[in-house]
Protein backbone atom coordinates (compact mmCIF):
# COMPACT_ATOMS: atom_id res chain seq x y z
CA UNK A 1 0.00 0.00 0.00
CA UNK A 2 1.07 3.28 -1.05
CA UNK A 3 1.73 5.76 2.53
CA UNK A 4 1.58 9.19 2.80
CA UNK A 5 3.93 10.85 5.04
CA UNK A 6 3.41 14.18 6.36
CA UNK A 7 5.95 17.10 6.47
CA UNK A 8 6.18 20.08 8.40
CA UNK A 9 10.32 20.93 8.59
CA UNK A 10 12.81 20.47 6.19
CA UNK A 11 10.76 17.49 4.35
CA UNK A 12 8.42 20.28 3.54
CA UNK A 13 11.72 22.26 1.05
CA UNK A 14 13.59 19.35 1.00
CA UNK A 15 12.51 15.97 0.10
CA UNK A 16 15.29 14.07 -1.31
CA UNK A 17 13.17 11.11 -2.30
CA UNK A 18 10.98 10.33 -5.18
CA UNK A 19 7.13 10.45 -4.11
CA UNK A 20 4.16 10.12 -6.18
CA UNK A 21 2.05 13.01 -5.35
CA UNK A 22 2.38 15.62 -2.99
CA UNK A 23 -0.73 17.63 -1.23
CA UNK A 24 -1.18 20.83 1.24
CA UNK A 25 -2.39 18.80 4.58
CA UNK A 26 -3.21 19.96 7.82
CA UNK A 27 -2.81 17.30 10.90
CA UNK A 28 -4.85 17.85 14.32
CA UNK A 29 -3.97 18.05 18.09
CA UNK A 30 -0.26 18.85 17.24
CA UNK A 31 1.27 22.35 16.98
CA UNK A 32 4.93 23.03 15.45
CA UNK A 33 7.31 24.28 17.85
CA UNK A 34 11.46 24.93 17.82
CA UNK A 35 11.83 23.19 20.64
CA UNK A 36 13.78 20.20 19.57
CA UNK A 37 17.82 20.19 19.29
CA UNK A 38 19.72 19.68 16.14
CA UNK A 39 23.42 17.97 16.57
CA UNK A 40 24.07 16.61 13.01
CA UNK A 41 22.26 18.99 10.58
CA UNK A 42 22.14 23.11 11.99
CA UNK A 43 24.19 22.71 14.78
CA UNK A 44 27.10 20.50 16.36
CA UNK A 45 27.48 18.10 19.43
CA UNK A 46 28.20 20.89 21.72
CA UNK A 47 26.90 23.72 19.88
CA UNK A 48 22.92 22.17 19.50
CA UNK A 49 20.81 24.99 16.68
CA UNK A 50 17.17 24.48 16.86
CA UNK A 51 14.39 22.94 14.55
CA UNK A 52 10.94 21.55 14.84
CA UNK A 53 9.24 19.17 15.95
CA UNK A 54 5.30 18.38 16.68
CA UNK A 55 4.21 18.94 19.97
CA UNK A 56 0.87 17.47 21.10
CA UNK A 57 -2.28 20.07 22.32
CA UNK A 58 -5.18 21.55 21.36
CA UNK A 59 -4.84 23.20 17.29
CA UNK A 60 -3.19 22.08 14.36
CA UNK A 61 0.04 21.86 12.62
CA UNK A 62 0.22 22.98 8.50
CA UNK A 63 2.41 20.97 6.10
CA UNK A 64 2.93 18.58 3.16
CA UNK A 65 2.20 15.28 2.42
CA UNK A 66 3.75 12.96 0.00
CA UNK A 67 2.19 10.00 -1.42
CA UNK A 68 5.79 7.39 -0.91
CA UNK A 69 4.60 4.51 -3.77
CA UNK A 70 4.17 1.02 -1.34
CA UNK A 71 7.53 -0.35 -4.42
CA UNK A 72 9.92 1.87 -2.41
CA UNK A 73 8.50 2.20 0.66
CA UNK A 74 11.29 0.50 2.96
CA UNK A 75 14.23 1.84 1.15
CA UNK A 76 12.69 5.61 1.62
CA UNK A 77 11.92 5.24 5.13
CA UNK A 78 15.38 3.47 6.03
CA UNK A 79 16.93 6.55 4.18
CA UNK A 80 14.27 9.53 6.15
CA UNK A 81 14.96 7.29 9.61
CA UNK A 82 18.45 7.97 8.57
CA UNK A 83 18.03 11.59 7.92
CA UNK A 84 15.70 12.07 11.04
CA UNK A 85 17.78 9.97 13.59
CA UNK A 86 18.00 12.85 15.79
CA UNK A 87 15.57 12.09 18.01
CA UNK A 88 12.50 11.62 15.94
CA UNK A 89 10.31 8.65 15.78
CA UNK A 90 7.55 7.68 12.84
CA UNK A 91 4.32 8.12 14.70
CA UNK A 92 0.68 7.21 12.88
CA UNK A 93 -1.22 10.07 12.14
CA UNK A 94 -4.23 11.68 10.15
CA UNK A 95 -3.77 13.87 7.69
CA UNK A 96 -6.94 16.37 6.47
CA UNK A 97 -6.39 17.65 2.69
CA UNK A 98 -8.00 20.68 1.89
CA UNK A 99 -10.79 19.31 -0.10
CA UNK A 100 -11.87 17.70 3.15
CA UNK A 101 -10.65 13.93 2.19
CA UNK A 102 -8.76 12.44 5.54
CA UNK A 103 -6.36 10.02 4.73
CA UNK A 104 -3.72 7.80 7.17
CA UNK A 105 -0.16 8.24 7.28
CA UNK A 106 3.31 8.85 8.77
CA UNK A 107 5.07 11.15 10.88
CA UNK A 108 8.42 12.04 12.30
CA UNK A 109 7.98 13.65 15.82
CA UNK A 110 10.99 14.15 18.29
CA UNK A 111 9.07 13.39 21.52
CA UNK A 112 10.10 15.18 24.96
CA UNK A 113 11.92 12.19 25.97
CA UNK A 114 14.73 12.23 23.22
CA UNK A 115 17.76 12.81 24.03
CA UNK A 116 18.02 15.98 21.96
CA UNK A 117 14.87 17.75 23.40
CA UNK A 118 15.48 21.42 24.26
CA UNK A 119 11.79 22.05 25.05
CA UNK A 120 10.87 25.69 25.31
CA UNK A 121 12.71 28.83 26.46
CA UNK A 122 11.80 32.55 25.81
CA UNK A 123 11.91 33.86 22.02
CA UNK A 124 14.71 35.92 22.70
CA UNK A 125 16.98 32.70 23.83
CA UNK A 126 15.84 31.08 21.11
CA UNK A 127 16.53 33.57 18.51
CA UNK A 128 19.94 34.21 19.71
CA UNK A 129 20.49 30.35 19.30
CA UNK A 130 19.53 30.13 16.05
CA UNK A 131 21.02 33.50 14.68
CA UNK A 132 24.22 31.88 16.08
CA UNK A 133 24.04 28.25 15.13
CA UNK A 134 25.02 26.27 12.03
CA UNK A 135 25.94 22.53 11.32
CA UNK A 136 27.00 20.70 8.36
CA UNK A 137 23.63 21.14 6.64
CA UNK A 138 23.65 24.76 6.88
CA UNK A 139 22.58 27.13 9.33
CA UNK A 140 20.34 27.60 11.78
CA UNK A 141 18.95 31.00 10.26
CA UNK A 142 18.85 28.75 7.09
CA UNK A 143 16.42 26.45 8.15
CA UNK A 144 14.13 28.95 9.84
CA UNK A 145 14.09 31.35 6.67
CA UNK A 146 13.26 28.55 4.47
CA UNK A 147 10.71 27.37 6.72
CA UNK A 148 9.04 30.52 6.95
CA UNK A 149 9.64 31.01 3.16
CA UNK A 150 7.78 27.81 2.10
CA UNK A 151 4.54 28.20 4.58
CA UNK A 152 4.23 31.81 3.22
CA UNK A 153 4.17 30.08 -0.85
CA UNK A 154 1.47 27.49 0.37
CA UNK A 155 -0.52 30.59 2.25
CA UNK A 156 -0.12 28.98 5.64
CA UNK A 157 -0.12 30.64 8.77
CA UNK A 158 2.09 30.05 11.74
CA UNK A 159 2.59 32.50 14.50
CA UNK A 160 5.24 30.84 16.37
CA UNK A 161 7.78 30.58 13.04
CA UNK A 162 6.71 33.88 11.97
CA UNK A 163 7.56 35.74 15.35
CA UNK A 164 10.68 33.94 15.82
CA UNK A 165 11.92 34.99 12.00
CA UNK A 166 10.97 38.35 12.70
CA UNK A 167 13.22 37.98 16.43
CA UNK A 168 16.03 36.42 14.73
CA UNK A 169 16.07 39.06 11.30
CA UNK A 170 15.77 41.91 14.17
CA UNK A 171 19.01 40.94 15.43
CA UNK A 172 21.65 41.91 12.81
C1 LIG B 1 9.77 17.18 9.10
O1 LIG B 1 10.20 17.98 8.26
O2 LIG B 1 8.64 16.65 8.93
C2 LIG B 1 10.57 16.76 10.30
C3 LIG B 1 11.44 17.80 10.87
C4 LIG B 1 12.60 18.23 10.01
O3 LIG B 1 13.27 17.36 9.42
O4 LIG B 1 12.86 19.44 9.90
Amino acid sequence: MNIWLFGYGSLMWRPDFDYLDRKAARLHGWQRRFWQGSHDHRGLPHAPGRVVTLIETTGYCDGVAFLVEAAVAAETFEHLDHREKNGYQRIDAELGFRNGEVVSGIVYVASPENHAFLGPASLREMAHQIHRSRGPSGTNREYLTRLADTLRDLEMADHHVFELEAAVNGRQ
